[in-house]
């Protein structure tokens, strides 16, 4: 095929992007978006922080834009995110009591995926739970602090309960390398989760990388760790700092890696043209700013199987 998306799904796989909803307004950016990509994530617009921004109120406009665009084009959405520390509204971070914030975690994962019942093939249900460095401890959040560590397999629970056909995925950064202490204990909750019967589908290896954190040489062997534990895998926020064949090499590691692992399921690129990535002055993307293929683009078409 002559797509990402039409190579990825000749794998069995889906290949997709973050996408904003102030950017559908621009020609250009549809015309890429529509003709290369099968799946989207919204990039903040299903964020706590924009969703529920004050309690009991719930904004769905920016999200539902992106969900049609997708839906009525068939691609497929991912849901970023339920439960992060980050993004989060003050009111939820002032909440005294376990109890509170528990009702405020459950009621938002019932309110949203309640309103996006089978329209998300994969949510996102907690992200970035764990600590950097080598403690592998849990992130000192709000739901950690008032709830515990319990507060994870509650919102998977909830999240069952609320979308049963949705896969449920943890998703986290600085986990792709097998031996960093934050993979080990993610790898430690998932097995345990399998282990208890916590209902969990997948794990979101974001893939952000750069000079100071490149592509692993253990990254395919990491995936696979993963999906021994009987999950899915879902690169879900991939891209990488650099430019030229360099960068085309590591991106093709990466997709090599996915299609080497029949459970890594799609690939998720953080963004389409580099000026509109979250690293601001980085080109960390597939598509210049005029919307040109880099060569990174062409590496990941090849790899995929595509001309
Ligand atoms: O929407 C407001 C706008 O009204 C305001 O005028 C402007 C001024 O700063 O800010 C705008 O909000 C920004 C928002 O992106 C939308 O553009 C925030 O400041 C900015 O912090 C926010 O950044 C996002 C970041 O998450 C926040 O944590 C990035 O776009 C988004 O790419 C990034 O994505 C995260 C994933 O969700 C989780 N994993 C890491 C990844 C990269 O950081």
């Amino acid at each position: 095929a002559t797509t990402l998306g039409a190579s990825a799904a000749e794998k069995g796989r889906y290949f997709g992007a973050a996408v904003a909803a102030n950017h559908l307004g621009e020609s250009a950016y549809t015309t890429v978006l529509n003709r290369e990509f099968n799946s989207v994530t919204p990039e903040n617009e299903m964020k706590w922080e924009t969703i529920q921004s004050s309690r009991g109120s719930f904004d769905y406009g920016p999200a539902d834009q992106i969900v049609n665009h997708a839906t009525s084009r068939g691609m497929k959405v991912r849901g970023h995110t339920l439960v992060w520390h980050s993004q989060l509204p003050g009111w939820v971070s002032g909440l005294p009591t376990a109890t509170d914030v528990r009702n405020a975690m459950n009621s938002h994962i019932n309110n949203v995926m309640g309103h996006y019942k089978g329209k998300i093939h994969s949510w996102d249900v907690v992200n970035e739970a764990f600590e950097d460095g080598s403690s592998g401890a849990r992130r000192n959040s709000v739901f950690q602090q008032r709830i515990g560590n319990s507060f994870i397999e509650e919102a998977f629970k909830t999240a069952r309960a609320a979308d049963p056909n949705a896969k449920l995925c943890y998703n986290d950064y600085n986990i792709d390398d097998m031996n960093h202490a934050k993979t080990r204990a993610v790898y430690n909750m998932v097995r345990d989760f399998k282990s208890r019967g916590i209902p969990i589908d997948c794990v979101g290896l974001q893939s952000h990388f750069n000079s100071q954190s490149p592509v692993p040489s253990n990254y395919q062997q990491n995936i696979q760790q993963f999906a021994a534990l009987g999950v899915d895998v879902q690169i879900t926020e991939l891209d990488i700092e650099g430019s030229g064949t360099a960068q085309a090499n590591s991106y093709r590691n990466v997709v090599t890696a996915c299609l080497a692992v029949s459970r890594c399921t799609g690939i998720t690129v953080w963004g389409i043209p580099d000026h509109y990535s979250w690293r601001s002055g980085g080109t960390p993307l597939l598509f210049d700013r005029n919307y040109n293929k880099k060569p990174a683009y062409d590496a990941v078409l090849a790899a995929l199987g595509g001309t």
